[in-house]
């Protein structure tokens, strides 16, 4: 196959449900003539709370599925795969794999002025110590503070962004970072940029808040360029394809506030 054909095919997204188009919202803000092919896999939602070894094997048949959707470059926008699955699926496969945590982390680790770095995901994100790893072989002086944080996905989920309640529960999980004094604080999931308001209101402005999704664009850009295979084309508008494993009431909505838009292509598939 030559590299000019493959330049047209896809770029593959996956995550265990809808937040991670957040990072596809992303990529056509960026990269607007790439056409991308999105997984979520919303019939075994949440993936944050499940075992290392199910959310790999989880990990392992997304990429399966994009992989006969003629794709390029793998994007894993789901922070408990790639926290769990990177290693693997990168020797597995052998096409570009970008994931969230690593081009967060050194955002984060050229932000923090006062080298106190705050890490908020769900358990398995947490329990990994992804991103603490990969600030930690930038900078080994950055002191982490991290909290999973469980209650925020179903907050999302409802459409709770902004109110008392959800003030409440974001001051209740962050409070000890905050005396920590961390001056940065990583959003280590792909539904947390949906509470960017509210945790900015209970963290301050004197804490920066980092979401994963427009470095990880970033990272995808300069490896796609790298490799000869970035699609270019100035006013082009590459497609956007929504695979998902099962398509439960109120998702779609959902899915339209990661976005940003109204979704007009979204097909269910048997995983
Ligand atoms: N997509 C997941 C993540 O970024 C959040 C939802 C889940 O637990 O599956 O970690």
């Amino acid at each position: 196959m030559s590299k000019k054909s493959k330049i047209n095919f896809s770029i593959g997204v996956f995550d265990s449900g809808l937040g991670g188009l957040t990072v596809a919202r992303a990529i056509r803000r960026l990269l607007p003539a790439e056409n991308i092919c999105y997984f979520g896999d919303i019939a075994r939602l949440p993936y944050g709370i499940k075992s290392k070894k199910q959310i790999i094997e989880f990990s392992k048949q997304n990429t399966n599925f994009l992989l006969g959707k003629k794709i390029k470059a793998l994007v894993i926008a789901c922070n408990s795969s790639a926290s769990t699955s990177l290693d693997v699926l990168k020797r597995k496969y052998s096409l570009p794999i970008i994931d969230v945590i690593t081009p967060a982390a050194h955002l984060a680790a050229s932000v923090t002025t006062n080298h106190r770095i705050g890490i908020i995901g769900t358990a398995a994100t947490i329990e990994s110590k992804s991103y603490q790893k990969e600030i930690h072989r930038l900078n080994r002086r950055i002191q982490i503070k991290e909290m999973a944080c469980p209650l925020f996905v179903p907050l999302v989920e409802a459409g709770w962004l902004d109110n008392s309640i959800t003030h409440l529960i974001i001051e209740k999980y962050i409070k000890s970072l905050l005396r920590s004094k961390i001056d940065t604080l990583i959003l280590g999931c792909t539904h947390y940029p949906l509470l960017h308001r509210a945790i900015k209101r209970v963290a301050g402005p004197g804490v920066a808040l980092i979401d994963s999704a427009p470095s990880t664009t970033e990272r995808l850009r300069d490896v796609l360029k790298r490799r000869g295979l970035l699609k270019e084309g100035v006013g082009s508008h590459g497609s956007l394809k929504i695979y998902v494993s099962d398509l439960p009431r109120n998702f779609l909505k959902i899915g339209e506030r990661f976005l940003g838009q109204k979704i007009t292509h979204i097909r269910t598939v048997p995983i």
